[in-house]
Formats: C-alpha cells, sequence, structure tokens
C-alpha cells in the first residue's frame, strides 16, 4: 500500500484550523493511515493508528532532536541536554532515573499522602467561597505537593503552568513564558547547587537523586542540565491537573458515575479516569526524526525524514475503540498494557522509547482526585460554557471548570479499597 501525498503546497493554515483532528480528518478522507504533506513549508509524513504506533515507536527509529519539534515548542516543552533529546544507551540510563523515581510505590504513596492534605486543605477555603475555578486550584494544589516532594522550595504555579499553556503559540506569550522559565531556571539553579555543596542528605528526594546520577559515561549532571530535569518532573506533574479538571468534568456529564465512583473499589476508579484520558483531547501528537532510513508500506524513509503520529486519532480510531466518542470506562483500559493503540502518552515501552515515564503517577493522581471529588465533597457546576474547541492545542474549556456551593461531606475519603 503506497503513502499518498496530500493535493495543495503547505497545509499549516488547515493543521492551525483543525487541531486534534487535522491528521485524522485526511486519514479518514484518503481511506489511509498515513499521509506525506508540507506543514511550515517542511515535508511531513502524518501517520495513526496501531500499526504506524508501531513503526514510529520503534526503539532508536526517531530522535526527538534535530529540529523534531517546532524551536519554540522545543524549548517549551523539552530542553538540550533533557532525557528527550538523547538516544540509545545515554537515553536508556538517564530514562531508568525517571522510571525509578516515578513508578515505585513510595513515589506514589508519598506524592499521593501530600497531594491529598493539601486538597483537604484547601478544601477548607472553597467552602468559604461562593465559587472556585477547578483548574487554577488544582494547579496550586499540585505545584505544592511537587515542590514538597520533589525536594525543592515553593513555586509559583505559574512558573510551571505557562510553559504548558503556551506550548503550541508563537508570539509574545511565548517571550513571556520564556522569560518566567529563564527565572525559575535560575532560582532552581541556586538550589542545586546549594544541594550539592552540602552534600549527603537524610533520605532521598528526586532532587537527591537527580543530582547524584549518573550518566553512561560515568559523569554527573552538570548544574543546567540537573536544573532541566527538575522541571521535566515538576511541570508534567502541574499538567496533571488539566486532566483532573476533565475528571470532574466527565463526573458531570455522566453523573450515574458519582456513586460508583465513591462507594465502589479503585478499580473502577482506574478505569474511569484511564477512559478521561483516551477521550478528553491533551497531547495532540509527538513528532521525530529518522536516524536511519528504514522501508514501511512500500515506501522508503530516509534519514532526516521528519514523521508525526497522531496521538488524539489513535485513541480515537472505531477500529481500536468502537463508538469512540462514547464515555464507556467499561473499556476496561490500562496503562500497564504498554499497547500500541492507548497512547496519550506515547506508546512503546519506556525503558526503550521515548514514552512517558509519568503514567503511573498520572493515572494515581487523577484516581486520587475522583475520589476526593466524589467522597470528601460536594458542590454544583454552574451553567458555564464546557466545550473543548478542538483547534487550540491543549484545549480547556473557556473557564477553566467553574464549581460552587461547596460542602465538605462529613466522613471525608475513605480509604483504599484495593481491587
Ligand atoms: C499530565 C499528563 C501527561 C501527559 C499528557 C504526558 C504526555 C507525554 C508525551 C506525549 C510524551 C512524549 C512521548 C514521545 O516523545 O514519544 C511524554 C514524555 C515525557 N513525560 Fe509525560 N505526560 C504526562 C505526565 C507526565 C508526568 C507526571 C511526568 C513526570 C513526573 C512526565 C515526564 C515525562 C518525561 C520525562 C518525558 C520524556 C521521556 C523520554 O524522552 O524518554 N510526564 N509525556
Amino acid at each position: 500500500m503506497t503513502i499518498p501525498q496530500l493535493p495543495g503546497f503547505d497545509q499549516t493554515l488547515p493543521f492551525l484550523r483543525e487541531g486534534y483532528g487535522f491528521i485524522s480528518n485526511r486519514c479518514d478522507r484518503l481511506g489511509t493511515d498515513a499521509f506525506h504533506t508540507r506543514l511550515m513549508l517542511r515535508r511531513a509524513t502524518c501517520l495513526r493508528g496501531e500499526e504506524a504506533a508501531r513503526v514510529f515507536y520503534h526503539p532508536d527509529r526517531f530522535t526527538r532532536r534535530r529540529g523534531a519539534m517546532p524551536p519554540t515548542t522545543m524549548r517549551l516543552l523539552q530542553d538540550k541536554g533533557s532525557v528527550q533529546s538523547l538516544e540509545g544507551a545515554a537515553h536508556r540510563q538517564r530514562k531508568a532515573l525517571f522510571l525509578r523515581l516515578l513508578t515505585d510505590d513510595t513515589a506514589e504513596r508519598d506524592f499521593l499522602a501530600l497531594f491529598r492534605e493539601e486538597w483537604l486543605a484547601a478544601l477548607e477555603h472553597w467552602t468559604a467561597r461562593p465559587e472556585i475555578v477547578l483548574h487554577d486550584e488544582v494547579n496550586r494544589i499540585l505545584t505544592r505537593a511537587v515542590c514538597s516532594w520533589v525536594g525543592v522550595p515553593q513555586l509559583e504555579p505559574r512558573e510551571l503552568t505557562s510553559m504548558i499553556e503556551n506550548a503550541g503559540s508563537v508570539g509574545p506569550a511565548v517571550l513571556g513564558a520564556l522569560a518566567r522559565r529563564r527565572r525559575t531556571e535560575a532560582r532552581l539553579r541556586a538550589v542545586v547547587e546549594a544541594a550539592r555543596g552540602a552534600g549527603a542528605a537524610d533520605g532521598e528526594t528526586p532532587l537527591r537523586a537527580i543530582i547524584e546520577h549518573r550518566d553512561h559515561d560515568g559523569e554527573r549532571l552538570s548544574p543546567e542540565v540537573a536544573v532541566v530535569e527538575l522541571l521535566n518532573i515538576l511541570r508534567p506533574v502541574v499538567a496533571i491537573g488539566r486532566y483532573i479538571m476533565f475528571t470532574a468534568m466527565a463526573l458531570h456529564d455522566h453523573p450515574g458515575w458519582r456513586a460508583r465512583l465513591r462507594d465502589g473499589t479503585d478499580r473502577e476508579r482506574q478505569y474511569f479516569v484511564e477512559e478521561v484520558r483516551r477521550l478528553y483531547p491533551f497531547f495532540p501528537l509527538v513528532a521525530g526524526v529518522a536516524k536511519a532510513p528504514f522501508r514501511w508500506r512500500d515506501h522508503g524513509f530516509a534519514a532526516g525524514d521528519w514523521v508525526i503520529l497522531d496521538l488524539y486519532g489513535t485513541t480515537h480510531d472505531p477500529r481500536l475503540f468502537p463508538e469512540p466518542q462514547v464515555f464507556d470506562p467499561g473499556r476496561g483500559l490500562d496503562w500497564r498494557r504498554l499497547d500500541h493503540g492507548f497512547i496519550p502518552q506515547g506508546a512503546g515501552d519506556p525503558e526503550e522509547t521515548h514514552r512517558c515515564p509519568g503514567e503511573r503517577l498520572t493515572v494515581a493522581t487523577m484516581r486520587e482526585a475522583a475520589r476526593l471529588l466524589t467522597q470528601a465533597m460536594s458542590y454544583d457546576v454552574p451553567p458555564q460554557d464546557l466545550s473543548l474547541p478542538l483547534h487550540r492545542m491543549p484545549t480547556r474549556p473557556a473557564r477553566n471548570l467553574i464549581l460552587s456551593n461547596i460542602r465538605r461531606l462529613p466522613a471525608g475519603p475513605a480509604p483504599d479499597t484495593g481491587d
């Protein structure tokens, strides 16, 4: 099967107009899972679907370096020297650090305890206010919890969120975000240097683990790279706030689930939030540059070819998820299966590929938020525009989800119910 060439010279404007739907709309129209086109005047091959994800996430096939992402996006999301810019043995050694920090039982338990404590403290204030903006409040909670957990002084939520909010844009907003980021980097650099100067400390925080980590060449990370990797934990943890807002929106749209999440098991909450990760739009796509020639579907890809994989289109592919627009926790999705269809945070084996190492923590935090929203509090969702414009990447509802009439429930959150 050959890969068709899209008619027209450059597709940047349609891409900005259609956003999340751009690749899938064209794949559907052409009856294909792949097409060649031009974006930002550059030749690109766009892919979607399970088989394409397998091709794209073949270990060491695509680099995220050398202009894989548009330059501002690269600077905002992944910095020079970061795990995402590494390949091969260097990537595996650095990635192991992230996986160790983010996927062990203690990390989940310690972070969730801080998250719950901050949430319950904030809840005291919410009950005294006519309404709150959930996304802003949750970002504040996550910022406080992650700074304590990582072992750095408290930062402002804005220092960590503006990098996500402006990731897809160009212009003054990006300049503002970059200036803010430079100030945050300077603060964190002082923290890294002070921690190095202080020598060994009690207990292992992520900060300690990062400054003591040795790369595959046996060297410690430079202060600049240590800061980049600290931000690679701080910033995406705060980004979980968007998924928590989507979890509350799903509860609002499917009120029948409220009692099930309140009284049910952690497994039921897990399936609910996994379906949120599948259905609600967050990361639209990932892009990479081929490192060496390879063939797929009668097409010879050359080293340097730019390839874009549609994450959103793949998690909405009806061949993988029948009636993909229907919210159905009964699909029983689970990040642990590491499959190539359910890929909101990338595909493949995270040890070997660039798949996100934060899935366990993301899902655990969403599950805990679902518990707090149903067991610890009651609230109203006043009339508001909850649509998610798909041309905006990443998208959110106009007012970031207003909740009103918040009451603390006497029982508070119940202990874990296990499966
Ligand atoms: C909020 C939900 C999250 C989403 C939607 C998300 C999404 C993604 C995506 C799409 C990638 C890129 C995969 C690729 O290039 O192939 C990625 C990579 C990454 N994510 Fe996440 N992520 C989330 C949460 C987290 C969390 C909580 C952490 C850490 C605490 C984290 C840390 C990272 C790192 C370090 C990478 C680079 C991995 C590598 O290059 O090997 N993410 N994430």
